[in-house]
């Protein structure tokens, strides 16, 4: 099965909508829009009625609804209902869901608390604003993180997870382990900033891995044409 992201053209760069179920890494440099591709696919969700997730580290409600009200595809409207649940990790009901592990920073009681809600609410998509989020909870070895993904990947939820590629000469982990990666590009030309979309990766589907541009419209990201093609 596939589900919709929301994105307009994104669906012909892999024959379709995204696989569903599965864990996805969206990576990109500052304000190259992974946040603003992430919102799309949780309105798109919210739109046919599915339950979705937006875990935020970075924004709290307020910040998140007034950046996304510069777009017109609906996302301070979906917030409004029960169907799109925002969780900003430092608020009261993020600490709920959060609570940093304790001295040891066991992670299973972070990766429980959160597979948990997502079993319990039947949520279908899911966002996370950002891998910081995970460095910040839980202790930074591999294991951990391995365990938190794969726990992930086990639910039954589309899941799109934001990186920000600290390292931009290496890979990391998250993007080995994921279904699929979908890159955004920040290219700066004489004509201005050229923004792009690249899908690295995707299990199971075929894929156009070409650079495709982007552009930053009222209702959200729409893929354009090939870059370098006119
Ligand atoms: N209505 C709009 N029309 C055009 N561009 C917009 C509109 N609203 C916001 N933008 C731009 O979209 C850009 C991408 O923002 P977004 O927050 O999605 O990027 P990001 O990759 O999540 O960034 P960060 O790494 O800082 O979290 C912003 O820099 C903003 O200027
Ligand atoms: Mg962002």
């Amino acid at each position: 099965m596939r589900v919709s992201s929301g994105v307009s053209g994104l669906h012909s760069l892999i024959g379709g909508g995204l696989p569903a179920g599965r864990l996805y890494v969206v990576s990109g440099p500052p304000g190259s829009g992974k946040t603003t591709l992430s919102t799309q696919f949780l309105v798109e969700g919210a739109r046919q009625g599915e339950s979705c997730l937006f875990v935020s580290m970075h924004e709290s409600r307020a910040d998140i609804i007034e950046d996304m009200s510069a777009y017109e595809f609906g996302f301070d409207r979906a917030i409004e209902t029960d169907r799109l649940t925002f969780v900003d990790v430092f608020s009261s009901d993020g600490k709920r869901l959060f609570r940093p592990p304790g001295k040891h920073r066991d992670s299973s009681g972070l990766i429980n608390r959160l597979t948990g809600f997502i079993d319990a609410n039947d949520v279908e998509r899911v966002v996370l604003d950002s891998t910081m989020l995970l460095k910040h909870f839980l202790s930074d070895t591999d294991s951990n993180t391995i365990q938190f993904l794969t726990a992930l990947k086990r639910t039954d939820a589309t899941t799109l997870l934001i990186s920000e590629m600290t390292d931009p000469s290496a890979y990391a982990d998250e993007q080995y382990l994921s279904h699929g990666v979908i890159f955004l590009h920040n290219f700066l030309e004489d004509s201005g900033m050229q923004r792009g979309i690249q899908v690295l990766k995707m299990r199971g589907a075929a894929i156009d891995t070409d650079i495709y541009e982007i552009s930053f419209e009222a209702d959200g990201i729409t893929v354009g044409t090939k870059r370098g093609v006119r």
